[in-house]
């Protein structure tokens, strides 16, 4: 049995709580992999190394005692502007984690690393020449970052991104936007993905560190309430346009604006990207709760189990 299927085989549904930026933290991660399903988080969330030395013993040591815990994995920012990658890798292999997830670099000797003791490497990529790349750099899984995604989304439909990927890399697919109840997770493993990505729908759960604003504003919005544009971070990515309003800026004349110039309104007023102008992907039309992960996993796993039985009584 590969590394992937023996991790698969330990979740209760065949699901990863995507990492985000400023809102996943050890509390959020726990309740998910304590829930049986791959919780994660970016290492970056934590502020100093030594704070994520002390995060992952705190994770490591809640699972140790919840029996039946899945794995965890950790987000690392493989770009030269990410200064803390060596030290935050080295504290990686350290406490061995589980699953590591690359987001822009798919490097050869990391993969190595997180390899040697055993660990997995899933690569998150927006276009199919990112999909090969991560192939020659040896990572066990992709995860393909469709249209419509929360945070820096790509602009792939799902269909279309997975017979890209199938052509260039011959391991595991894991399909990533808008996904947010049971039955998204089983269309995506028909589809042909082996595992479900899901960001947003976390944000609106009790363990996020997320305000409680932003979440409200996730139980109320809609997909035409979420704008793509690189005028908030310089790279192309899904924002909340109420957030956008709520902090004094016009969604409809985004694009008037040149580059950057956002950023230097948003810190006139002390406001900043990610904290106060909030992302979010377009499955939002099917959140309509903030329930504590517990819940939100029993009631995915109950609606991928009657989706499944659904779809094999039409079949039979
Ligand atoms: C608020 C927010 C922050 C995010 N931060 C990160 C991040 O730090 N690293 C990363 O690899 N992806 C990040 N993402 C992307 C998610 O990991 C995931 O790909 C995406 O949320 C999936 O789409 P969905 O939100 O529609 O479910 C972020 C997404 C959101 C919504």
């Amino acid at each position: 049995m590969s590394g992937f299927a023996q991790l698969t085989a330990r979740l209760r549904l065949p699901l990863v709580a995507a990492p985000m930026f400023l809102v996943s933290g050890p509390e959020l991660v726990t309740a998910c992999c304590g829930s049986g399903i791959l919780g994660t988080f970016p290492a970056l969330n934590a502020r100093t190394t030594s704070e994520l030395d002390a995060w992952l013993g705190q994770i490591q040591e809640a699972l140790a005692a919840a029996p039946g815990a899945a794995p965890l994995g950790v987000n690392l920012i493989v770009h030269r502007s990410n200064r803390r990658l060596d030290q935050d890798l080295a504290l990686v292999v350290r406490h061995r984690v589980p699953v590591v997830i690359t987001s822009l670099g798919a490097v050869p000797d990391l993969v190595q690393e997180v390899h040697a003791y055993g660990g997995l490497v899933f690569h998150d990529v927006a276009t199919p020449r990112h999909v090969e790349k991560a192939a020659d750099a040896g990572v066990d899984a992709v995860v393909l970052v469709c249209g419509g995604a929360g945070g820096h989304a790509g602009t792939l439909n799902p269909f279309a991104f997975l017979a890209e990927a199938r052509r260039r890399f011959a391991g595991p697919l894991i399909l990533a936007g808008a996904l947010s109840t049971g039955r998204d997770i089983l269309a995506a493993r028909a589809a042909g993905a082996a595992l479900a990505y899901m960001g947003t729908r976390f944000i609106a759960t009790r363990e996020a560190r997320a305000p409680e604003a932003y979440k409200h504003m996730l139980v109320e919005a809609g997909a035409s309430d979420i704008i793509y544009t690189d005028r908030i971070s310089g790279i192309p990515g899904s924002f909340l346009k109420p957030s956008l309003v709520r902090a004094g800026l016009d969604p409809s004349r985004l694009h008037e604006r040149p580059p950057g110039d956002i950023e230097a309104e948003l810190a006139r007023g002390e406001l900043r990207a990610w904290r106060d102008i909030w992302s979010a992907g377009q499955g939002v039309a099917a959140i309509t709760d903030i329930p504590p992960v517990a819940v939100l996993v029993d009631r995915l796993e109950a609606e991928y189990r009657s989706a499944r039985d659904e779809l094999c009584g039409d079949a039979a």
